[in-house]
């Protein structure tokens, strides 16, 4: 069935015909698309273009189709072009002709952009409880290492002492922008484009407002030229997206790097590895690996849907049909993703030994640079007076804290002998108490705030 063979002499061609479906990917919006058809029957009953008998009669049959759909018996059949095109043609096999009446003053533009609204609207939820799974994983985890310290790094060099929890804690702050980025995303998705018709609007009386509140929109869209080509929620779903995998990414990546012979920091477990078919010593975390790669095709749904958008004239094109494939991609994509990338972290073992093996003198001469400067030495200057005594000791093959009290008097007066108290990676740590620092009690601050947020969101 053609919802639009009126007008046409000759068939279409059969390449065309394909070229031209989206069945084979937006049939999994049936349930939007019913949802937004029952709501739009009660519309037109309560506009009095149809009768409340042939609302129930619509309504019942949607709700078969909608069943066929649900139990996986709905039969697609030649020339259902799209998901709406097949959902009106089985309707009218069950319920006849009143099926034709369902499209009064509706075109597949604006009730196509109802569709994925309410797709995505389902999606971002789904997504939300992932990010907020993964979250709990990571403080769960920083909540077991509050004492345990590691080097962290800038440019990859060793730079100052942190806790474990602290660098832990960091990934659930970025996850946790994430959520409200998507939280903002979800709210100028509920928005209701039915009612635009094709392009003009509705001239048929029908209540928008009623019908948002009907389908849990909170506002309806306010003009129609832009409703039906407007997928700025896609797009920033996309971009939302994006970033949930350029942080997860980044994450994978420490993990991986941390998790190398030469690290040893941390190990990946065994449920989230696996082995090589050559090297019978092999195991990788590809668990990791994926997640780091998945995030290329996360990027590319967004730039594909931008570079679709942007030559588009106004109102609807065909071309925004092609606005789907992305956004179910990258959806299926981060359900699967987050999951993994939580099992990994609540599994991960700590080598609480290692890291504390790793840390070094060295990288505890900004401390000693404060010490100076706590003895009124400007900073630039005990800066430099450090940077010396760091290339003293390393001229020499020794630890920073094995240079003698008079190697530090050689370089500043203001040294004494109680300067290797410095040397200390605990109280190095302890002294970052401002708030967001590495210090134990900041760093349960943190936490505190995480769980009170976790917390929050499972209240919704
Ligand atoms: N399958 C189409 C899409 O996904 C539905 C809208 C079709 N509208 C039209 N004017 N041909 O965009």
């Amino acid at each position: 069935m053609k919802l639009w063979g009126g007008r046409f002499e000759k068939s279409t061609d059969e390449l065309m015909e394909q070229f031209n479906a989206s069945i084979g990917f937006d049939r999994r919006l049936y349930n939007a698309d019913i949802t937004g058809s029952v709501a739009y029957a009660k519309a037109l009953a309560y506009a009095g273009l149809i009768t409340e008998a042939e609302r129930d009669t619509l309504i019942d049959g949607l709700a078969q189709v909608r069943e066929e759909f649900a139990a996986g018996t709905f039969e697609i059949k030649a020339g259902d072009e799209d998901i709406h095109t097949a959902v009106e043609r089985r309707l009218h096999e069950i319920v006849g002709d009143v099926a034709g009446k369902l499209h009064t003053g509706r075109s597949r533009n604006d009730q196509v952009a109802t569709d994925v609204r309410l797709f995505l609207l389902d999606a971002i939820a789904e997504v939300n409880g992932h990010l907020r799974n993964l979250q709990a994983a990571i403080v769960a985890q920083a909540e077991s290492h509050l004492d345990t310290l590691m080097p962290g790094y800038t440019h990859l060099q060793q730079a100052q002492p942190v806790l474990l929890s602290h660098w832990l804690m960091s990934y659930f702050w970025m996850l946790q922008r994430d959520r409200e980025r998507l939280d903002g995303c979800a709210e100028r998705t509920a928005v209701l484009p039915l009612g635009a018709g094709a392009l003009a609007g509705n001239a048929l009386g029908l209540d928008r407002a009623r019908l948002a509140e009907e389908l849990g929109f909170r506002d309806v869209t306010p003009n129609s030229i832009d409703t039906v080509s407007d997928r700025d929620f896609i797009a920033e779903f996309l971009f939302s997206a994006s970033l949930i995998g350029v942080h997860i990414s980044r994450l994978a990546e420490d993990l991986v790097l941390f998790s190398t012979d030469e690290f040893g920091f941390v190990q990946v477990d065994e449920a989230y590895a696996t082995g090589s078919s050559l090297m019978p010593q092999k195991m990788n975390p590809d668990s990791l690996e994926l997640a780091r790669g998945k995030t290329g095709r996360l990027i590319g749904n967004l730039v594909g849907l931008l570079t679709t958008l942007k030559g588009l004239p106004s109102t609807y094109n065909k071309d925004l049909q092609e606005d789907k494939e992305p956004l179910f991609d990258s959806v299926d994509t981060l359900v699967i993703t987050l999951p993994v990338v939580a099992g990994v972290v609540r599994t991960l073992r700590v080598n609480k030994t290692r890291m504390a093996h790793d840390l070094s003198d060295a990288i505890l001469a900004t401390d000693l640079a404060d010490y100076l400067m706590r003895r009124g030495v400007p900073f630039r200057q005990a800066h430099g007076i450090i940077g010396r005594l760091v290339r003293k000791a390393n001229a020499s093959c020794i630890a920073l804290s094995q240079l003698a009290v008079k190697d530090f008097q050689a370089e500043h007066a203001a040294f004494d002998s109680d300067v290797y108290e410095v040397f200390d990676f605990v109280r190095s740590v302890e002294a970052k108490d401002a708030v967001g620092g590495t210090a134990p009690a900041a760093v349960k601050t943190q936490i505190a705030e995480a769980q009170a947020l976790l917390n929050a969101a499972s209240d919704d």
